[in-house]
Formats: structure tokens, sequence, C-alpha cells
């Protein structure tokens, strides 16, 4: 590394980063293709977790290549306040088709974080249109992570990413997290147990009463927190309860979209509908940053019908709907379904559930959790320094070539729709041969 490398790192502030170990440690990719990142002195580096869970159809796909370079130098920015450019309409038609059931609206925004807050003040705006202003109270759960706006941060459950940043939105309550290693350790597919936690719901409306609760938001199931897969049942019952109760289900499939679970949306795997669905990541294959939310027709309906002035949302972002973004989704979207992506996920996961599980007697390892093409390989914390053991897997696994993702002491995996199946053999040795040198 020359002397110098350090003084030009400086000035990125680098997100959710340890800055000071990171500058003095640099780990750089410089190249991707496929399955495979590259450094910059051209070693190979096997993706486990498609970027950050991202780029499912592999890397620096040629067709969405192609399609943004000609987007940039046809229309490179076009406003979609009162005016509009073709792709904007086709992409959203296209969501809308893959979207499930009635979801045949689509708003955009850029990322996931903008995606889930849009989403909240759609079910905001919406419980006022319909002569229901004083059903304010938006309900997340323990764990989730839905993004760092302030919405996303209010309604989530992650403590670091919350107890820095004060008071946040008010009116807001959250569900328990369904994470519960005493009875579910070692699932194959969803857990068997916890399906009454979604009960905590009706305890809320009987602490704050339905006439006050706009929404429920969760992940159908949740990544960042390291592969919380609901349990069976669970989200039917949500469902349900919010049926009762009249109160929005919004599913965040920022990371569960685009084929993650083995179909279009978690919502299709699960057979439960929600109400919206945000999405982000996948969209795009992460080649340009585009964010969303699928929106019931009975949600856009009534906001039309009700608005009390011509324009019916007063919310939108300035590449709402950018045209290189909308171009690189129509081109990741043509590859999914050329290509079959999600049905080969669903075909792959039964060889991934066995891969990852064969990591069970591996040291250190309490838990192992998958579903579709995702796991969780939880580790024991290291006395007094939580974390610090999985943090230390990452690094190890980076240097031996396979990037992973962790979170707390939890190895999160989830590899491009395009794997191999050698490729999983090979990312289930790497961490079984780390895990075994890892103190
Ligand atoms: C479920 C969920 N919601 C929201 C977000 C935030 O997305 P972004 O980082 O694009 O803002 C993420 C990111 O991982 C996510 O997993």
């Amino acid at each position: 590394m020359p002397a110098s490398l350090p003084n030009a790192l400086d000035a990125f502030w680098m997100p959710f980063t340890a800055n000071r170990r990171f500058k003095a440690e640099p780990r750089l990719l410089a190249r991707a293709e496929g399955t495979r990142y590259y450094t910059p002195e051209g070693r190979e580096v096997l993706d486990g977790t498609s970027g950050l869970w991202c780029v499912n159809a592999g890397h620096t796909r040629a067709p969405i290549v192609e399609a943004i370079s000609r987007q940039a130098a046809e229309l490179d920015f076009a406003p979609t306040f009162n005016l509009g450019h073709p792709k904007a309409f086709e992409l959203a038609a296209r969501l809308a088709a893959l979207l499930p059931g009635d979801l045949d609206h689509v708003f955009f925004a850029n990322s996931g974080s903008e995606a889930v807050d849009s989403a909240l003040k759609i079910a905001l705006a919406y419980q006022r249109a319909r002569g229901k202003g004083e059903k304010t109270r938006l309900i997340g759960r323990e764990r989730a992570y839905h993004g760092v706006g302030f919405g996303g941060i209010s309604v989530g459950g992650i403590v670091k990413n919350r107890m820095h940043f004060g008071g946040m939105l008010t009116g807001v309550d959250h569900l328990p997290h369904t994470h519960d290693l005493a009875r579910n350790a070692f699932s194959r597919g969803q857990p068997e147990h916890g399906a009454e936690l979604a009960d905590a719901l009706e305890r809320l409306v009987g602490l704050h009463d339905a006439s006050t609760i706009a929404a429920v938001i969760v992940e159908p199931m949740s990544g960042s927190a390291g592969v919380l897969v609901p349990p069976k049942g669970y989200l039917e019952r949500l469902r349900a309860l919010c049926d009762k109760h009249d109160i929005l289900l919004i599913f965040d499939e920022v990371i569960t979209g685009f084929g993650r679970l083995g179909a279009p949306f978690a919502a299709d795997h699960f057979g439960v509908r929600p109400d919206m669905i945000t999405f982000a990541k996948g969209v795009t294959n992460a080649a340009v940053p585009l964010g969303g939310v699928g929106v019931s027709k009975a949600i856009y309906d009534l906001m039309l019908e009700r608005a009390d002035s011509p324009v019916e949302l007063f919310h939108g972002y300035t590449y709402s709907g950018h045209p290189l973004a909308c171009a690189a989704g129509l081109a990741a979207l043509d590859i999914y379904r050329d290509e079959d992506l999600f049905g080969r996920a669903a075909a792959l996961s039964a060889y991934w559930e066995d891969a990852v599980h064969s990591l069970a007697d591996a040291r250190h390892v309490i838990d192992v959790r998958n579903l579709g093409l995702t796991a969780g390989i939880e580790l024991a914390p290291r006395e007094g320094a939580a974390g610090a053991r999985a943090t230390d897997a990452f690094h190890a696994c980076f240097d031996q070539g396979l990037l992973v993702r962790v979170t707390g002491d939890i190895i999160a995996l989830s590899p491009p729709l395009i794997v191999e199946k050698a490729e999983i053999d090979r990312i289930v040795e790497t961490i079984r041969a780390i895990l075994t040198g890892l103190d």
C-alpha cells in the first residue's frame, strides 16, 4: 500500500463503517463480473452477498450496461413533476404486472429508505383522504431494518440505528421480533414456532385503539437483522388482524423482492397480500439507484377520488423515475424473465439449504437458518465482545476470496441468483475453514 493512500481515503466518510479501522486496513473492490469481484490487485472475491443483497442477476450484465449507456446519451434527465418520459411509465407498468394481486400502481423513489418513507406517508395521507385522519400511528417491529430515514428508523427496530437520533416520529409502536433460538434453532425454511407473536398487534390495538393506527410495516423476512425467517402462519395472522382492525399492511421487500426467495416477491412466496410493497435494490440489479412503492388499486383510486386539490399526493423526489434508473430497471426485468432467475433461485434453494445446514456442526455455530437463496449463520458471541467474532470472520473471508455480510454475530448470505452449485460449495467450505481457525 503506497504511503500516500491513507490520506487518499480520508475524505470519504464511509457509511455504516468503522472508518478508522477501514482506513488503517482498507479492502477495496475495483471491478466485478458475474458472481465475482476483483480487488485493485486483481485478486478474485466470490460475491456471497450480491453486493448488499442487490445484484441479483450478477455483476455488470451487458444488457443493463448497454441500456444505461444508450439512455444517458438519449435522455439524461427529465422531470416527472407534471411531465414525463416514456420509460418511467413503461417500467411502472412492467412492475405493476409483476407485483402481486391488485398492487397495480407504482410510486418511484431512489432507495429503500426513500421507498419506506414514501409508503408511510402514503399510508397517512390515504387514511386522511378517506376521512380517518385520526389514524396516524405506525407500527413497526423490533429488529426490523427499514433504512435510515426518520420514518424508517422510527418504525425500525435496530437499537444502534435509533439510539443516537433523538425521539424520531411520535406515535410509533413495535411488535416483538420473531427470533427465537430456544425453540427454532437450526430450522430449515420457516420455523415452526411463533405465529402467536403476531397477536401482539391485538394488544397494541387494545392499548391504542384501532381508530388511531394507520399501518403496520414489516419485512416479510428480515434480512439486515440477520435473516430472521417468519414462523409458519405468522404473516397470515398479521394480515388477518390488519383486516379485522382496518389497518394497512406494508411489506418492506427491499431485500426479498426480485427473486431472493424464489418468487417475484415474498408476498408471492408466502401467499400473503399486503396493501403496499416497498422495493429497491434488485429492481435495477443495483446498477442505478432506484426504489419505489407498489400501491394497491384501492389506495390509489381513493386518493385520486377524494383529493382536496388537483395534486393528490404532495410527495416526490427530483429523481423519481430517473431515466437511467428506468432504463436499468427495464433491462434487469428482461434478464430476470428471459433467464427465469426467480425460478432458478427456487430450484437451487434445496441444494442451498443442504449446503448451509452442513455448517451446523462447524465451530462457534449456534444456529443456521435459510429461505430461498438466503442464509443466516449465527455464531456464539465472544465473552464481552458481541459482534467481534463475526467481524473477524468477515475479514478472514474477504482475505480468503469470499464476500459475506455480518450483522452482530450473524453471517448473512445471499448470493446472486446465477450462483452455481460449485460456488455454493466454495462458500460453505470457506466459511467452515475460517470458523475452524477463529478464536
Ligand atoms: C428491508 C429494507 N428496507 C429498507 C432498506 C434501505 O434501503 P437503502 O439502503 O437503499 O436506503 C434496506 C436496506 O438494506 C432493507 O433491507
